[in-house]
């Protein structure tokens, strides 16, 4: 397909094609070429603690199952049956032994290979070669201080090397006490008429969408919304740490202004792990910026002080599966375990006052997308462009906190991976 991606993405002109988000075509290039290509975020090894323990999840459009193995290892493999194609594994999650295929009963070991072909003798005269059709397993699989990741492709650099400056910024939250974190509620899934880069590209840099969208709960001072001055001059920066990653963050600058940016009932448990953070992470990432949001390319987004993670699945062009948990450091006490599962319940995920929100304005931008007319103009993202800087305590380049920087990174990336291979590519 000769498509001009750097021309659609509007990298160095701060402007963006519609087409991105509706057509049939270009969905089908982001599955092969960032989606069976990058690192994709699996699960948390909270959720599979035990030998035999396994989790089913997507990457990309292809569902697979997440296998915690008999010797200790995670293993990854297409959920799809080596005969005729169907799920091996319906459940979300649980400890299994195997896994049989409910259509013609071909059964799996928790490694992926195939143990029992019903028949094997009688039908298919012994000839069936068992070790050739196990499950597909994924090409290279790794874990981030209990985030684990996937990808489908042999030759994609490590995970360290793929999340580049953004791991930095990632152990503000994954890394502020000694044990970590842990997930702290279920899976909350919810499907969304919209283009899965809608949600992605509005956790990598969008702080901007707030003083709107979420006027009305921030007004009210609805549970779990900071009382916060409501304006467009609050310090702090969007950071674009490289390689189609980014986040947002205040620049909170000292430890009181740091726990004050908190939402109110969890100040108190800021202030107690200020110290501990402190000596983990030093003083720029344990209360100089407090994260606000932030998106790991292509679809792994989090709000960090709120503590919620979720993936966006891109199902269609124009259909997207949210999964969303909250995380909770492994050494709170539970009575903020409890209060933070309440916490992302009540503010995020289907039923949270801040959700519904963000999905209406990304429904109506995808179907805005598809107009005829539409389509001639497109999209703006010119917000801070020539005004990016380095900032002497922090890593990669910066925005103001109003600013598309991260979008403009966001979308670069993008073209750049979808025009691997074509000549003259980026
Ligand atoms: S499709 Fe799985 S056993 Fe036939
Ligand atoms: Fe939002």
């Amino acid at each position: 397909m000769g498509v001009d991606f750097k021309q659609l993405a509007g990298v160095g002109r701060g402007r963006l094609d519609r087409r991105i988000f509706v057509e049939d075509a270009i969905y089908r290039m982001e599955l092969e070429k960032i989606f069976a290509k990058c690192w994709l975020f699996l699960c948390h090894e909270s959720q599979i603690p035990k030998p035999f323990d396994y989790f089913t999840t997507y990457m990309g459009a292809d569902p697979v199952i997440v296998t915690r193995k008999e010797d200790g290892s995670i293993g990854c493999y297409l959920n799809m049956c080596r005969h005729r194609g169907n799920r091996v594994c319906r459940g979300d999650a649980g400890n299994a032994k195997s896994f049989v295929c409910p259509f013609h009963g071909w059964s799996y070991s928790i490694d992926g290979s195939l143990n029992h072909v019903p028949g094997h003798q009688e039908v298919y005269y012994g000839e069936l070669d068992i070790d050739s059709h196990g499950l597909v397993p994924v090409a290279q699989i790794d874990s981030y201080k209990g985030l684990v990741f996937a990808t489908f492709d042999a030759n994609a650099p490590s995970l360290l090397e793929y999340l580049g400056d953004m791991a930095w910024y990632l152990d503000m939250f994954l890394d502020r006490r000694e044990r970590g974190i842990e997930f702290c509620s279920g899976t909350h899934k919810w499907r969304i008429k919209c283009n899965w880069k809608f949600p992605a590209d509005n956790f990598v840099g969008d702080t901007y969408h707030g003083l709107v969208s979420h006027i009305s709960a921030w007004k009210a001072g609805f549970e779990g919304t900071p009382r916060r001055k409501v304006d467009y001059g609050y310090q702090g920066y969007q950071i674009n740490p490289g390689n189609g990653h980014g986040l947002g963050a205040l620049w909170t600058e000292t430890p009181e202004r740091f726990v004050d940016s908190a939402l109110p009932e969890l100040q108190q448990y800021e202030a107690a792990r200020l110290k501990e953070a402190e000596a983990r992470l030093g003083p720029v990432r344990a209360w100089k910026i407090a994260g606000i949001h932030g998106t790991i390319f292509p679809n792994l987004s989090l709000l960090f002080q709120a503590g919620a993670i979720r993936v966006w699945h891109p199902i269609a062009p124009n259909v997207t599966e949210a999964w969303s948990w909250g995380f909770v450091d492994k050494d709170a006490p539970q009575d903020f375990k409890d209060e933070m599962r309440r916490h992302v319940t009540h503010r995020h995920s289907t039923s949270g006052t801040w959700e519904a929100d963000d999905v209406d304005n990304w429904v109506q931008s995808t179907n805005a997308s598809y107009g005829h007319v539409a389509q001639r103009y497109e999209q703006n993202l010119q917000m801070g462009q020539g005004h990016e800087a380095t900032h002497p305590e922090l890593r990669g380049t910066v925005g103001q906190i109003q600013s598309e920087i991260n979008q403009r990174g966001f979308y670069q990336r993008w073209a750049e991976l979808l025009a691997e291979g074509q000549p003259g590519a980026m």
